[in-house]
């Protein structure tokens, strides 16, 4: 992973937005607007929407700033692409797990991890496992995202091979979910068993729209998968075991990431589960364990496009609900 370091210094060179912390405050708001939009290339259609934009822009870098003052979180927020839309709009455009879809019956049979020992650390990224971030855009596709990362480290562990795969046509082509308006990471591994496998992102780029499927490109699969298991609800150590074999799609409840910066997210957080993602990894620093979750926000959001959960809460279900709901893909070659 790059450095947090790296990333501070190219942001405090490039972008003057950070300016408006060293400075004690010498830009103004709307100056701060004006480069923010300049930065995020967004373009407004009239005054009306600028100002009303603006009025939500000064709210959230207000709450972020108050929020780093307070310092009392194991966490930072930052102002980033999201930061001139309403927690609404965010949670609208920005995630798509819609767990109230389910299927009935959650058995779990089988878990095949339960009885395995487990590494006190462990990160996927440096095992090769992990593609690049990726970015959902104003599409509710997160559940293809986490669901495709969870194949693509499977597929190199089995296979060592890394290949970016194609999360558009899981939203195209998987009828048994709803492309941008949502579906279940289950839904996607289905899908990819019925369809023998994926094609790569190079065949099938992603365009953060429902599009008609593709056959053609579909039919080009260049891998598959041969069954999926649930991890066991509500617990951690659990879903620990599986992490230490795999990448593992988990729902999470993400009202409280719009605006992450860094650190170890440590809430507040409901688990009211919005939003698909995938662990990649899990370790400790300073006593304080975490998980580690790859999103589908773009490198720019979180420490270049991750987030670290905080592990092993009082609370079964896991912080922000990351052990609800936790599933990954099989693949015997
Ligand atoms: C794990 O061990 C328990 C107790 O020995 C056994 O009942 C269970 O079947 C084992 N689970 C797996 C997946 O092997
Ligand atoms: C989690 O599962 C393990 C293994 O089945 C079990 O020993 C442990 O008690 C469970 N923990 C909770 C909190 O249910």
């Amino acid at each position: 992973m790059a450095s947090k370091h790296q990333c501070f210094t190219v942001a405090f060179l490039i972008l003057g937005i950070w300016a408006y912390e060293g400075l004690g405050h010498e830009l103004s708001m709307s100056d701060l607007h004006e480069q923010w939009m300049v930065q995020h290339q967004r373009v407004y259609k009239d005054t009306a929407e600028k100002e009303q934009r603006f009025e939500i822009f000064k709210k959230n870098v207000e709450f972020i700033e108050s929020f780093n003052n307070a310092g009392d979180k194991s966490y930072k927020l930052g102002v980033n692409k999201f930061a001139d839309q309403t927690k609404e709009e965010f949670r609208a455009f920005h995630t798509g797990f819609r767990p109230s879809q389910r299927r009935a019956s959650k058995a779990t049979t089988g878990f095949m991890y339960e009885n395995t020992t487990v590494p006190t650390s462990k990160d996927w990224r440096e095992s090769g496992a992990v593609t690049h971030v990726k970015d959902q855009g104003d599409c509710g596709s997160c559940w293809a995202f986490s669901a495709v990362a969870a194949v693509e480290g499977i597929h190199q562990i089995r296979t060592g091979k890394l290949v970016s795969l194609s999360e558009q046509e899981v939203v195209d082509c998987d009828t048994g979910d709803e492309g941008c308006d949502g579906g279940l990471m289950e839904g996607a591994f289905q899908f990819i068993i019925n369809n023998h496998g994926l094609t790569t992102e190079a065949n099938y780029p992603y365009v953060g729209m429902d599009e008609e499927c593709n056959s053609q490109e579909a039919a080009k699969v260049a891998a598959t998968i041969s069954g999926y298991q649930n991890v066991p609800q509500n617990n951690e150590s659990l879903l620990l075991r599986a992490v230490a074999h795999q990448p593992v799609s988990v729902g999470v409840d993400a009202n409280e990431f719009m605006f992450y910066k860094s650190g170890v997210f440590n809430g507040p957080c409901f688990t009211d589960l919005d939003h698909g993602v995938v662990v990649v990894g899990y370790g400790a620093v300073h006593g304080t364990k975490y998980w580690i979750v790859k999103n589908s926000w773009g490198v720019s959001w979180g420490e270049n496009g991750y987030i670290r959960i905080q592990r092993d809460v009082d609370a079964p279900e896991g912080l922000c609900g990351i052990a609800m709901d936790a599933s990954y893909p099989l693949l015997t070659i």
